[in-house]
């Protein structure tokens, strides 16, 4: 069965870059001229997904508004004939009607929670799940790489990036098991957020998933885990026990927009190859 619906949990709080979190929410810190979501939400539609379920929480209204109509905005634009490639712009932000849903989670009590909170609209099919901190930069969407192995081995598949041995135990870690066939890793367990010398492996989940709807069972009594915080992870290694799972090592380069330092690197990244600043922005730094 197809991809169709991709879950997005934007209700954090984006605490690692307070104050800026203060007045916007952290998935629309702009990276260059986009929201750091916009990013995300592309690489989804690239998959080929066609819904998007956002689980979203008190304070993130603005990101409804975004991906709506602009009415005003594009009336305005639309009387410039100069303002044309903006307007295109604007435009294509807007998701199309009945392709977006607004859930919300009610407290934080962590990831498996937020995603169990998209159980009734997302229903009885395969989805995809993109953790919106992260931006991947790649030729081919990251998810789309996985949707076009998916296609080949069905089951769950995590992305996974080989991280430095010092920072094992800020994501979850896959425990790699036999032959690698490309990129598609066969794996034994995963396990959240481990202390460095119990890490199964530096491969660590990047935030992009593809899960079949039994996940959801599991997460409905999920009880908490690394944190005190209820853990996909946790729920993901109890689904491992009864059906197939994958690690996906995609091509491309995540930036963590949820560090400074992360969303840094997304900016610069970006800028760099900008069709419209990539020159002056090279520039700019070959002088600093
Ligand atoms: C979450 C997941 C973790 C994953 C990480 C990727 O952790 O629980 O397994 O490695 O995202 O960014 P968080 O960063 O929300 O603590």
């Amino acid at each position: 069965m197809t991809i169709r619906k991709a879950v997005l949990p934007v209700a954090g709080f984006g605490t690692r870059v307070l104050p800026a979190t203060k007045a916007i929410p952290k998935e629309l810190l702009p990276v260059v001229d986009r929201p750091a979501l916009q990013y995300v939400v592309d690489e989804a539609i690239e998959a080929g997904v066609e819904h998007i379920v956002f689980v979203t929480g008190r304070g993130k209204g603005a990101i409804e508004d975004y991906f709506d109509l602009a009415f005003e905005l594009e009336t305005n634009l639309r009387g410039k004939a100069s303002k044309a490639d903006i307007l295109a712009e604007v435009e294509k932000t807007r998701l199309p009607a009945g392709g977006a849903s607004f859930t919300r989670q009610q407290e934080a009590l962590g990831l498996g929670h937020a995603i169990w909170c998209a159980r009734d609209i997302v229903g009885n099919e395969p989805f995809a799940i993109l953790l919106p901190d992260v931006i991947v930069k790649a030729e081919k969407s990251c998810l789309a790489q996985m949707v076009d192995a998916y296609n080949k081995t069905g089951g769950n598949i995590v992305a996974v990036d080989p991280v430095p041995e010092e920072r094992v135990s800020s994501y979850g870690v896959i425990a790699p098991k036999g032959e690698r066939d490309g990129p598609l890793i066969e794996m034994s367990a995963m396990v959240e957020k481990p202390p460095r010398e119990e890490a199964p492996s530096n491969l660590a989940i990047t935030g992009r998933y593809i899960l079949q709807p039994e996940i959801f069972g599991l997460l409905s009594d999920q009880g908490a885990g690394a944190g005190g915080e209820i853990q996909l992870t946790d729920s993901m290694a109890r689904l491992m026990e009864t059906q197939q799972f994958f690690a996906y090592e995609f091509d491309g380069a995540p930036y963590d927009c949820g560090s400074k330092i992360g969303y840094f690197n997304a900016v610069l990244a970006h800028a760099l190859d900008h069709p419209e600043i990539g020159a002056a922005a090279r520039d700019l730094i070959a002088r600093a």
